[in-house]
This record gives C-alpha cells, sequence and structure tokens, in this order.
C-alpha cells in the first residue's frame, strides 16, 4: 500500500513488546485479529520495506550503500514469511542467508565507524528474528526453530492470528521457552478518530466528531470496521465513490453504509 505509516500507540507497544523478546533472548508470539497491522508494524520495526530490496539483490552499488549498512546495524532484525508450502530445511536455509546478509551491512557499517573495533568477519550480529504469518511453520520447522533457538539463544518472535499461541500448547518444548505473548488491538477510538481525521482530508474535507453529521458518521465507521486498519483502508475507496456517483458533498452515515454494503465485510 502507498499510505504512509501512522505510529500508532499498538505500534508503539508492539516495539516494546520485541525489544523486551530481544533483550532477554527469549521467544514471544503476537497475535491479534487479520487486518489490525501486525506484519506494517513489523516491516516497519525491522525497517524490513528498505533492507529487503537492498539484500535481495546482493551486491554493492555505491551511494545507498552506507544508509542501509546504518539501517541493518540499527534494526539487527531479520523480518520472514514463510511460503504457504514450505519445506523446514529452506525455511531455516533462507532464514540463514537474511541473517548472514544483515550481519554483513552491520559489520560494513561498524567497519566504517571504528575498523580497530569491529567483529570478524563471521560474527552474527543478528539479535531478532520475526517471523510472520507464523502458523505456516511445520511442525518441524517449528522444532528447528526450537534447537537453532538453544544454541544460539537468537531472539525470535512468531507472528500469527489469534488461537496461534493455543497451537504452540502442542509443543511443549517450544511452550516452555516461550518468554512473552503480546496481543495487538483493533485501534483505540482517540487513534481511530486520528485515522479518520487524515482519510476525511484525502478527501478534501474536514472532520469535526463535534458536528452531529460527523458523529453519526464516526459511528457507524466504528461499528462496521471495530477499528480494524485493513477494513478502514477498504472503506475509504468505497466512500470516495459512493460520493462520486451520487455527487454528494458530506460523509453521512448513509454514505458510510452504502460504502460498507459494497464491500464483503466480515471478520
Ligand atoms: N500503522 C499503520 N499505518 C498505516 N496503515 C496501516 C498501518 N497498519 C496497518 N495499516 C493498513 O492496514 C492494512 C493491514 O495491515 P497488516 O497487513 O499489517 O495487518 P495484519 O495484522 O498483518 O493482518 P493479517 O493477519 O491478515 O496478516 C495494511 O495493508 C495497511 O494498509
Ligand atoms: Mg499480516
Amino acid at each position: 500500500m502507498n499510505h504512509p505509516f501512522i505510529v500508532t500507540k499498538e505500534h508503539r507497544r508492539f516495539a516494546e513488546f520485541a525489544n523486551a523478546v530481544r533483550k532477554e533472548n527469549t521467544i514471544g508470539i503476537c497475535h491479534g485479529d487479520a487486518g489490525v497491522g501486525k506484519t506494517n508494524s513489523a516491516r516497519r520495526y525491522s525497517n524490513w520495506d528498505d533492507l529487503e530490496p537492498y539484500i535481495t539483490t546482493w551486491g554493492r552499488r555505491g551511494d545507498e550503500d552506507a544508509r542501509h549498512y546504518a539501517m541493518a546495524h540499527r534494526s539487527r532484525t531479520v523480518f520472514y514469511t514463510p511460503e504457504v508450502i514450505s519445506r523446514p530445511k529452506d525455511v531455516m536455509q533462507e532464514i540463514e542467508r537474511w541473517k548472514t546478509r544483515i550481519s554483513i551491512c552491520a559489520r560494513e557499517h561498524l567497519l566504517e565507524v571504528n575498523p580497530e573495533r569491529a567483529p570478524d568477519a563471521m560474527a552474527d550480529l543478528v539479535e531478532l528474528l520475526i517471523i510472520d504469518e507464523a502458523e505456516r511453520l511445520t511442525p518441524t520447522a517449528l522444532e528447528l526453530l526450537r534447537d537453532s533457538h538453544d544454541r544460539t539463544h537468537l531472539a525470535i518472535i512468531l507472528i500469527g492470528m489469534p488461537g496461534i499461541d493455543q497451537r504452540f500448547r502442542h509443543y511443549p518444548q517450544l511452550y516452555s521457552r516461550l518468554g512473552f505473548s503480546h496481543l495487538y488491538r483493533a485501534l483505540g477510538r482517540d487513534e481511530l478518530l486520528f485515522v479518520l481525521d487524515r482519510h476525511w482530508k484525502r478527501l478534501g474535507r474536514t472532520l469535526d466528531p463535534d458536528d452531529f453529521t460527523d458523529a453519526q458518521a464516526i459511528a457507524a465507521i466504528e461499528r462496521i470496521t471495530r477499528g480494524n486498519f485493513r477494513l478502514l483502508e477498504r472503506l475509504f475507496p468505497q466512500i470516495a465513490r459512493v460520493l462520486k456517483i451520487n455527487q454528494l458533498d458530506a460523509i453521512t452515515d448513509d454514505v458510510v453504509e452504502a460504502a460498507a454494503s459494497i464491500l464483503v465485510i466480515g471478520t
């Protein structure tokens, strides 16, 4: 999506959770409803939107290097999404490859800063591994990860849908190593208003929660989306359409209802 990232309270809570998992060298689970913003937060935390394309096309290329080295040094995090169907061996190999590349980048930064005190070439500088869509991991992959964690004490975050924490109960060895469980919540009312304000502006209007019409529209949106980011993002293009087709000016609750009826909404 090309919308700018909004630093929400949930994103800050996610960052705190990630820092805690990392500090304790433990395994943490982050779970929450579809579309609340888990993936976005994790990619943001790991600078993955910038780092992924950079380390995917591997090799030096000049001006952009230093910036990415510094970024890798700051984040020391690998973000990984397993394929829907993936062999455990491939999962581990891919993770190793990303870890190596992030380590090399981070080390390049340290070499730049102080060549004498930089770690040696083989040093593993990655401190945190975030695995999105963790329900795709097979029992064998989970076991390999658990084993790798035992040997290296690499901090790991597993992101998934609600219930993933319960699923891990079936793996006592993994479960007994879990340090934190974090629930990623939908937007609260204040933040929903903040996000709506932006959407209103994008449609060339100003939101006034004290205005009766706006208050009703807000109530309708709140009821329909329950503060779910993805539903909001999908609703607004439809609101724009309804306004345009009917040549309306104001975003009323009727407009919101009409927009919602076009969408297949359900969580
Ligand atoms: N902090 C944010 N700022 C702006 N937009 C956001 C933010 N978080 C999420 N979004 C929007 O909401 C959509 C859904 O977010 P995301 O994919 O991160 O949800 P998710 O919790 O990972 O869902 P799923 O469980 O289905 O994987 C994104 O495509 C994006 O448009
Ligand atoms: Mg996701």
